[in-house]
């Protein structure tokens, strides 16, 4: 018996029962992914007992050579992996690494401009309900309805509302991050040009996505995704944002602290260096490459079962189903897929015609199957599994009353609890992914 299980069975049963949920199932939400025992034993570690405001030689607290020891060492590792001038490991999270972006180079009303959230865009990349958009002036672009980045559109916002600053990267994008064409359009404007590489900075680390760094100056990630760290973040300084502006590794850093955040969490930034030396390895690379082949194997197979995918397939990690034409949806079938083990989740299409409650699409990702050893033999099979249920719940369309709604949803979920097709491809998954394990569990 644990600690944990005689002291507190209740959290202790919730960790059981999500670490059996964890291995009994398909985990295709692309933003996840599992960590090495490594990347848990520093999270798990006496780091967190620990308070160190300011940075490494400047403290707030007494007590921190030790954590100067860990902070530095994961901020020379992201320097050396990403080729950046000035790295901050301090960032709770995505979120909050943004927004010190913002905090740290634009006055509150400036112009920005990022990707729609609709389109792919991340929320903190000036979405209206977020504090990004309450703040700062936002001019979201959009993509084409061949699902690429609408340029033409991003000019046009250039030319007549002049961004102080613009975001590439997104959350839902299933093509290459055109860094270059966004650098000339920036630049061309003075513009600060910050990527958001959360989702695929393991598959740049890996030199499997071209890198922003000669393009921009500014670079956010989260550690959490492909990268395959802790929850966390980091902004990066490129030398191109040095040139840009020699002040701006400082300005980021007041932007986190004292600017937005206190202590820093030590027990994820000793498991952030941990994972950013994983990640330095020709393993990783392998990994990396093996994500991207998944996906082509998904591609090919959903493509030769007629199942329509946005923009056609997908250059990096993910794929968006398109349902609109399957009589059905991605709040449907991510309801579905969760009753067969498989979790993904609904996510709006270029172009949405139905809700982003509703929404017409599914987003797809093979970063944590690849962890756990998943091969193209394999991503045949995760192909069938999903092919199945889309044809399985053909016809499981929406009201067109809005007020019925609600009802259907609640019938829909009812039925899907009780279908015996559903449970037994459940079973069929539960049984095949005894063979791969996941770090921890
Ligand atoms: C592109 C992008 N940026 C930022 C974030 C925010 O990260 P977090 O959820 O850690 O705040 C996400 C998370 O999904 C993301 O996809």
């Amino acid at each position: 018996m644990s600690n944990l299980q005689t002291q507190d069975p209740i959290i202790s049963k919730a960790i059981e029962a999500e670490a059996k949920r964890q291995f009994e199932g398909l985990e295709l939400i692309p933003s996840e992914n599992y960590v090495s025992e490594s990347v848990l034993e520093a999270m798990g570690s006496i780091l967190t007992n620990k308070y160190s405001e300011g940075f490494a030689g400047h403290r707030y607290y007494g007590g921190n050579t030790h954590i100067d020891v860990i902070e530095q060492e994961a901020i020379d590792r992201a320097k050396a992996l990403f080729g950046v001038e000035h790295v901050n490991v301090q960032p709770y999270s995505g979120s909050p690494a943004n927004f010190a972006v913002y905090n740290a180079v634009l006055e509150p009303g400036d112009p920005v401009s990022g990707m729609n959230l609709l389109d792919g865009g991340h929320l903190t990349h000036g979405w209206k309900v977020s504090a990004t958009a309450k703040f700062f002036e936002s001019h979201p672009y959009h993509v084409l309805p061949n699902g690429h980045t609408d340029f033409e559109e991003l000019k046009r916002i250039a030319k007549e509302f002049k961004p102080k600053l613009i975001w590439c990267g997104a959350t839902a994008y299933p093509r290459t991050i055109e860094f270059a064409q966004f650098a000339e359009i920036a630049d061309s404007i003075g513009a600060y040009l910050v990527a958001d590489i959360s989702h695929i900075s393991g598959l740049v680390a890996a030199g499997v996505h071209e890198s922003p760094v000669p393009y921009v100056h500014i670079v956010t990630t989260t550690t959490h995704k492909t990268l395959r760290g802790p929850r966390g973040a980091m902004i990066m300084v490129t030398k191109k944002g040095l040139e840009k502006d020699p002040g701006l590794a400082s300005k980021i850093d007041k932007a986190i602290f004292p600017g937005l955040q206190g202590g820093p969490h030590n027990h994820t930034t000793a498991a952030i260096a941990v994972a950013l030396k994983e990640a330095a390895t020709p393993e990783f690379k392998e990994y990396a490459k093996q994500i991207v082949k998944n996906t082509k194997t998904l591609e090919q197979e959903f493509s030769k079962a007629g199942i329509k995918m946005v923009s056609g397939g997908s250059d990096n990690h993910l794929l968006l189903l398109d349902l609109s034409v399957n009589g059905t949806l991605g709040s449907q079938l991510e309801y579905a897929m969760d009753v067969a083990h498989m979790t993904a989740n609904k996510n709006t299409i270029p172009g949405e015609k139905s809700s982003p409650y509703y929404p017409s699409g599914l987003r797809l990702g093979t970063p944590a199957l690849t962890t756990r050893g998943f091969k193209e033999a394999d991503m045949v099979h995760v192909a069938d599994w999903i092919v199945r249920v889309i044809h399985h719940i053909e016809g499981d369309a929406l009201p067109k009353e809005q007020s019925e709604r609600a009802g259907f949803i609640k019938a829909i979920h009812t039925k899907y609890d009780a279908d015996p097709f559903l449970k037994k491809i459940g079973e069929e998954i539960k049984s095949y992914t005894k063979a791969f394990p996941i770090p921890g569990i």
